[in-house]
C-alpha cells in the first residue's frame, strides 16, 4: 500500500538437531532472508543452534521429549523416530501462535523442513500452510535409497556376500556394498524410516543442496520422478557465505599454523561430527600420519573414541615424534581451512556438508566413510568426479602412510588436484548469474513468492 513499507513474508524453517543438518538449513536462511523474507527457526531443544549466530532470525525452541540416554545413545535411527512423534504436537501449538501473529508479524509464505523432520509436513498441511522439503544429501543417495527399497521388495535384502562387488544396475559407479543401508537400528526401523522421508506428501517442492554439474543425469530422473518441481541450488553455502552454526567452538589458532605452512603441503584431517572410532583405528591413523612426514591439521573431536575427553588414547611418543608438523585442535572453521592455501588435501568421513564444501574449494580428498550416505558420496568422489583416493580396508598405519603420499606428493595426486580444481570451476559455474543453481534459485524464490 501507498505510503506504507511493505513488510517481509515469512519462511519458517524445521531443522533435523545434528550439526550437518543445522548448516544446510541456516544457510538456506541466510540466502531467503538476503532474497527479502523474514525467517523463524523452530528446533528441537536438542543441540539447539546458538541465536546470536544469526540475530537477523527468531529463533523457537519446541520440547523434544527425548531422555539423557537416548541423546547419548548414538542411536539416530531411533532419535529421529522419536522426535517425529515427540514434536509433533508442540511444533503444531507454536505454528497456531505464529499464525495468529501474522497480522503483526507478516504473512507465513511456507514451512521449510529437513527430509527427516517429516511430522511438519502433516502439521503444516492441516493449517493449510504450503511445505517444501529439503534434502541435505546428494540424488545419488536418494536413488540409492529407491534402490534398496526395490531390492527389498523383491526379496534381495539382506545383500549375499557373492553380490557386494557386483555393480548396482541403473546406479552403474556403485557396488552393492557402497549402498547406504543403515549399521544402526533394525532394518525394519531403517525401512520404515526411508519410506517416510522418500514419500513427499503434499509437500509444494524438493531443495536439493547439490548441483546439475556433479549429478546432471541423476537429477533428470528425478525432475520425472516428483510430482512437484525439484530446485538443486547447491553448493548453499556458496550463496551464503556469512552463515555459521557450529555447535561446537571454533579453534581459529588453527588458520595462524596453516598460514605459516607451504602452499598445498598441509593434509586436513577431520572425520564429521558424528562418526566415531576405536583406540586401534586412532592408533593406526596416528601412526600413518606421522611416518607421511607430510604438515597435517587434524580435528579429534572430543568423544569420537567412545570415552575420550580429547586426545589421551593417542598413542605414547605420538605428539613428541610430530613436533611442529602436525597440528591438531578439536574442531576447525572448516570452509575457511579448506579454503586456506597451504591445505593440499582433505582426509574426510565424507558427509555431503565436507563433500561438497571441499569440491567447492578445489580440494582433493582421501575418503573414509564410516556409514550411511557416506559411502556413496564416496565412490563418487573416487570413480566419478576422479578427485580422490578411497580407504577402503580397516586403517592401517603402513596403507595410510602411503595413501597420504600418493595423494600429497605422487604424480597422481597431482592430477587428482588439477581435476578437483576443474571441478571448482565448473560449481562456480553454477552459482553465478546465468548458472543451473543460481537459475534454481531464483525460480524457488518466485514459488514462495507466489504462495
Ligand atoms: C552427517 C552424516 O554423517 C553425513 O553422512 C550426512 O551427509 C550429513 O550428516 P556430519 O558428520 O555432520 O554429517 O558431516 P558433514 O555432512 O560433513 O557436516 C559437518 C559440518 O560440520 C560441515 O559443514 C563442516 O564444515 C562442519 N565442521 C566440521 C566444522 O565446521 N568444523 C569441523 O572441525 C568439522
Amino acid at each position: 500500500m501507498a505510503g506504507q513499507e511493505q513488510r517481509r513474508r515469512g519462511v519458517i524453517l524445521v531443522p533435523f538437531p545434528y550439526q550437518g543438518h543445522i548448516n544446510p538449513m541456516l544457510q538456506l536462511g541466510t540466502i531467503l532472508h538476503s532474497r527479502g523474507f523474514s525467517i523463524t527457526i523452530i528446533h528441537a531443544k536438542f543441540n539447539s543452534p546458538d541465536p546470536s549466530n544469526n540475530p537477523e532470525f527468531v529463533f523457537h525452541s519446541i520440547p523434544d521429549n527425548l531422555s539423557v540416554n537416548q541423546k547419548s545413545s548414538g542411536d539416530i535411527l531411533g532419535i529421529i523416530l522419536a522426535l517425529n512423534f515427540n514434536c509433533q504436537t508442540p511444533f503444531q501449538e507454536c505454528l497456531v501462535q505464529l499464525i495468529e501473529q501474522q497480522d503483526q508479524h507478516g504473512e507465513i509464505s511456507c514451512v521449510v523442513y529437513d527430509e527427516l523432520m517429516y511430522f511438519s509436513e502433516s502439521v503444516a498441511s492441516h493449517l493449510r500452510i504450503p511445505t517444501i522439503i529439503l534434502r541435505t544429501t546428494t540424488a545419488a543417495t536418494f536413488v540409492s535409497r529407491l534402490t534398496l527399497q526395490n531390492l527389498k521388495a523383491e526379496g534381495y535384502l539382506p545383500l549375499q556376500d557373492s553380490m557386494l562387488l557386483d555393480p548396482v544396475p541403473d546406479l552403474q559407479h556403485l557396488r552393492f556394498k557402497d549402498l547406504p543401508i543403515s549399521i544402526l537400528g533394525t532394518p525394519e526401523i531403517f525401512f520404515q524410516l526411508i519410506s517416510h522421508v522418500s514419500n513427499v506428501r503434499k509437500s509444494s517442492a524438493v531443495i536439493w543442496n547439490t548441483t546439475e554439474c556433479l549429478e546432471k543425469s541423476l537429477l533428470m530422473q528425478l525432475k520425472q520422478h516428483f510430482q512437484v518441481p525439484i530446485f538443486p541450488i547447491g553448493p548453499m553455502h556458496k550463496f551464503a557465505p556469512t552463515s555459521s552454526s557450529s555447535l561446537l567452538e571454533e579453534d581459529t589458532s588453527c588458520i595462524t599454523w596453516l598460514d605459516k605452512q607451504t602452499r598445498n603441503s598441509v593434509l586436513y584431517v577431520s572425520l564429521g561430527s558424528l562418526a566415531l572410532m576405536d583406540i586401534s583405528e586412532l592408533t593406526e591413523m596416528a601412526w600413518g600420519l606421522a611416518n607421511s612426514k607430510q604438515p597435517f591439521l587434524w580435528v579429534i573431536r572430543p568423544g569420537i573414541v567412545n570415552g575420550s575427553k580429547w586426545i589421551e588414547f593417542l598413542p605414547r611418543g605420538f605428539v613428541e615424534s610430530i613436533a611442529e608438523r602436525g597440528y591438531i585442535v578439536k574442531w576447525v572453521p572448516q570452509k575457511e581451512v579448506l579454503a586456506h592455501d597451504a591445505v593440499g588435501g582433505f582426509w574426510s568421513h565424507c558427509g555431503w556438508n565436507s563433500t561438497i564444501e571441499t569440491i567447492s574449494e578445489g580440494v582433493p580428498m582421501i575418503c573414509k566413510p564410516s556409514f550411511g550416505d557416506q559411502r556413496v558420496n564416496a565412490r563418487y568422489v573416487s570413480q566419478v568426479w576422479k578427485t580422490g583416493l578411497h580407504l577402503e580396508n580397516n586403517l592401517e598405519s603402513h596403507e595410510v602412510e602411503r595413501t597420504i603420499r600418493r595423494l600429497m606428493v605422487d604424480e597422481e595426486g597431482e592430477e587428482m588436484r588439477h581435476r578437483a580444481r576443474e571441478l571448482k570451476e565448473e560449481v562456480e559455474q553454477c552459482v553465478r548469474n546465468g548458472g543451473s543453481s543460481n537459475n534454481h534459485l531464483e525460480d524457488f524464490v518466485k514459488l514462495i513468492s507466489s504462495f
